[in-house]
Protein backbone atom coordinates (compact mmCIF):
# COMPACT_ATOMS: atom_id res chain seq x y z
CA UNK A 1 0.00 0.00 0.00
CA UNK A 2 1.74 3.54 -1.17
CA UNK A 3 2.09 5.86 1.88
CA UNK A 4 0.11 9.34 2.09
CA UNK A 5 2.67 11.39 0.49
CA UNK A 6 2.61 15.40 1.82
CA UNK A 7 1.63 18.04 -1.17
CA UNK A 8 4.81 20.40 -2.82
CA UNK A 9 5.26 23.69 -1.34
CA UNK A 10 4.07 25.16 -4.62
CA UNK A 11 0.82 23.35 -4.83
CA UNK A 12 0.36 24.36 -1.04
CA UNK A 13 1.07 28.05 -1.57
CA UNK A 14 -1.78 27.90 -4.43
CA UNK A 15 -4.34 25.65 -2.55
CA UNK A 16 -3.75 28.14 1.30
CA UNK A 17 -4.50 31.43 -0.94
CA UNK A 18 -7.54 29.95 -2.78
CA UNK A 19 -9.11 28.02 0.61
CA UNK A 20 -8.47 31.39 2.75
CA UNK A 21 -9.95 33.30 -0.17
CA UNK A 22 -12.76 31.43 0.19
CA UNK A 23 -13.07 31.72 3.95
CA UNK A 24 -13.18 35.37 3.76
CA UNK A 25 -15.53 35.58 0.76
CA UNK A 26 -18.12 32.29 1.58
CA UNK A 27 -17.55 32.57 5.55
CA UNK A 28 -17.95 36.50 5.50
CA UNK A 29 -21.55 36.11 3.95
CA UNK A 30 -22.71 33.63 6.68
CA UNK A 31 -20.78 36.08 9.74
CA UNK A 32 -22.96 39.00 7.97
CA UNK A 33 -26.25 36.94 8.16
CA UNK A 34 -25.08 36.39 11.87
CA UNK A 35 -24.37 39.51 12.81
CA UNK A 36 -27.51 41.10 11.35
CA UNK A 37 -30.26 41.44 14.04
CA UNK A 38 -26.92 42.48 16.30
CA UNK A 39 -25.70 45.31 13.96
CA UNK A 40 -29.55 46.32 13.24
CA UNK A 41 -29.74 47.28 17.16
CA UNK A 42 -26.93 49.28 17.06
CA UNK A 43 -28.54 51.87 15.09
CA UNK A 44 -30.54 52.56 11.88
CA UNK A 45 -27.26 52.53 9.44
CA UNK A 46 -25.30 50.13 11.51
CA UNK A 47 -25.91 47.73 9.04
CA UNK A 48 -25.52 49.33 5.78
CA UNK A 49 -21.63 50.54 7.12
CA UNK A 50 -20.89 46.81 8.30
CA UNK A 51 -21.91 45.80 4.70
CA UNK A 52 -19.78 48.64 3.67
CA UNK A 53 -16.86 47.42 5.68
CA UNK A 54 -17.56 43.49 4.42
CA UNK A 55 -17.22 44.83 0.94
CA UNK A 56 -14.01 46.40 1.28
CA UNK A 57 -12.65 43.11 2.77
CA UNK A 58 -15.20 40.17 0.35
CA UNK A 59 -14.16 41.86 -3.11
CA UNK A 60 -10.80 41.63 -2.76
CA UNK A 61 -11.21 37.99 -1.32
CA UNK A 62 -13.18 37.50 -4.50
CA UNK A 63 -10.14 38.84 -6.80
CA UNK A 64 -7.72 36.73 -5.44
CA UNK A 65 -10.19 33.26 -5.77
CA UNK A 66 -10.74 34.60 -9.45
CA UNK A 67 -6.64 34.84 -10.13
CA UNK A 68 -5.56 31.92 -7.80
CA UNK A 69 -8.65 29.74 -9.48
CA UNK A 70 -6.61 30.80 -12.97
CA UNK A 71 -3.56 29.29 -11.16
CA UNK A 72 -5.24 25.97 -10.22
CA UNK A 73 -6.94 25.15 -14.05
CA UNK A 74 -3.45 25.64 -15.12
CA UNK A 75 -1.96 23.95 -12.80
CA UNK A 76 -3.89 20.20 -13.27
CA UNK A 77 -3.92 20.87 -17.11
CA UNK A 78 -1.06 18.59 -17.12
CA UNK A 79 -3.28 15.37 -14.85
CA UNK A 80 -5.96 15.42 -18.26
CA UNK A 81 -8.60 16.25 -16.52
CA UNK A 82 -12.17 13.74 -17.43
CA UNK A 83 -14.45 15.09 -19.29
CA UNK A 84 -16.37 14.84 -15.59
CA UNK A 85 -14.01 17.07 -14.06
CA UNK A 86 -14.46 19.19 -16.95
CA UNK A 87 -17.80 19.54 -16.73
CA UNK A 88 -18.31 20.43 -13.12
CA UNK A 89 -15.67 23.21 -13.55
CA UNK A 90 -18.15 24.17 -16.31
CA UNK A 91 -20.61 24.73 -13.94
CA UNK A 92 -18.70 25.81 -11.27
CA UNK A 93 -17.56 28.76 -13.73
CA UNK A 94 -21.62 29.56 -13.88
CA UNK A 95 -21.87 29.46 -10.14
CA UNK A 96 -18.74 31.57 -9.50
CA UNK A 97 -20.27 34.33 -12.34
CA UNK A 98 -23.89 33.79 -10.50
CA UNK A 99 -22.15 35.10 -7.19
CA UNK A 100 -20.30 38.02 -8.22
CA UNK A 101 -23.31 39.33 -9.92
CA UNK A 102 -25.67 38.19 -6.85
CA UNK A 103 -23.19 40.56 -4.49
CA UNK A 104 -22.46 43.56 -7.23
CA UNK A 105 -26.25 43.33 -7.16
CA UNK A 106 -27.20 43.01 -3.75
CA UNK A 107 -24.96 45.96 -2.90
CA UNK A 108 -26.93 48.47 -4.89
CA UNK A 109 -30.12 47.13 -4.11
CA UNK A 110 -32.72 49.96 -2.56
CA UNK A 111 -35.68 47.56 -1.79
CA UNK A 112 -35.98 44.70 0.63
CA UNK A 113 -36.81 42.22 -1.69
CA UNK A 114 -33.61 43.03 -4.17
CA UNK A 115 -31.21 42.97 -0.92
CA UNK A 116 -32.94 39.85 0.04
CA UNK A 117 -33.10 37.59 -3.30
CA UNK A 118 -29.58 39.14 -4.53
CA UNK A 119 -27.90 38.65 -1.11
CA UNK A 120 -29.56 34.79 -1.60
CA UNK A 121 -28.34 34.07 -5.22
CA UNK A 122 -24.56 35.52 -3.81
CA UNK A 123 -24.98 33.01 -0.71
CA UNK A 124 -26.03 30.03 -2.56
CA UNK A 125 -23.93 30.35 -5.39
CA UNK A 126 -20.87 31.23 -3.63
CA UNK A 127 -21.93 28.06 -1.04
CA UNK A 128 -22.25 25.28 -4.48
CA UNK A 129 -18.79 26.98 -6.15
CA UNK A 130 -17.42 26.14 -2.80
CA UNK A 131 -18.42 22.23 -2.66
CA UNK A 132 -18.03 21.65 -6.41
CA UNK A 133 -14.50 23.46 -5.72
CA UNK A 134 -13.95 20.24 -3.12
CA UNK A 135 -15.14 17.95 -5.40
CA UNK A 136 -12.40 19.27 -8.43
CA UNK A 137 -9.67 18.67 -5.77
CA UNK A 138 -10.24 14.67 -6.42
C1 LIG B 1 -16.67 31.88 -5.42
C2 LIG B 1 -15.48 31.53 -5.93
C3 LIG B 1 -14.75 30.25 -5.60
C4 LIG B 1 -14.81 29.47 -4.47
C5 LIG B 1 -15.65 29.68 -3.21
C6 LIG B 1 -13.90 28.35 -4.68
C7 LIG B 1 -13.65 27.35 -3.75
C8 LIG B 1 -12.79 26.28 -3.95
C9 LIG B 1 -12.46 25.30 -2.94
C10 LIG B 1 -12.97 25.28 -1.49
C11 LIG B 1 -11.61 24.41 -3.52
C12 LIG B 1 -11.02 23.16 -2.85
C13 LIG B 1 -9.63 23.48 -2.34
C14 LIG B 1 -9.08 22.31 -1.53
O1 LIG B 1 -9.83 21.46 -1.06
O2 LIG B 1 -7.83 22.27 -1.33
C15 LIG B 1 -11.41 24.80 -4.90
C16 LIG B 1 -10.64 24.13 -5.83
C17 LIG B 1 -10.50 24.51 -7.16
N1 LIG B 1 -10.96 25.68 -7.73
FE1 LIG B 1 -12.07 27.10 -6.82
N2 LIG B 1 -13.31 28.49 -5.91
C18 LIG B 1 -13.79 29.63 -6.51
C19 LIG B 1 -13.43 30.13 -7.75
C20 LIG B 1 -12.69 29.46 -8.70
C21 LIG B 1 -12.42 29.93 -10.03
C22 LIG B 1 -12.88 31.28 -10.57
C23 LIG B 1 -11.69 28.93 -10.67
C24 LIG B 1 -11.15 28.90 -12.07
C25 LIG B 1 -10.91 29.97 -12.81
C26 LIG B 1 -11.51 27.85 -9.72
C27 LIG B 1 -10.85 26.66 -9.98
C28 LIG B 1 -10.60 25.67 -9.07
C29 LIG B 1 -9.87 24.43 -9.36
C30 LIG B 1 -9.29 24.02 -10.72
C31 LIG B 1 -9.79 23.71 -8.17
C32 LIG B 1 -9.06 22.37 -7.96
C33 LIG B 1 -7.59 22.67 -7.62
C34 LIG B 1 -6.69 21.43 -7.52
O3 LIG B 1 -7.15 20.30 -7.69
O4 LIG B 1 -5.48 21.61 -7.24
N3 LIG B 1 -12.11 28.21 -8.54
N4 LIG B 1 -12.13 25.97 -5.12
Amino acid sequence: MAATELTSVVTGIRLTLHVLAATIWVGGQYVMVGLLPTARSLGSDAAKRLAGAFGRLSWPAFWVLIATGIWNVIAVQGHKPSAAWSAVLGIKMVLVALAGLGAFLHGRATTKRGLAIWGSVAGLGSTAALILGVFLVG
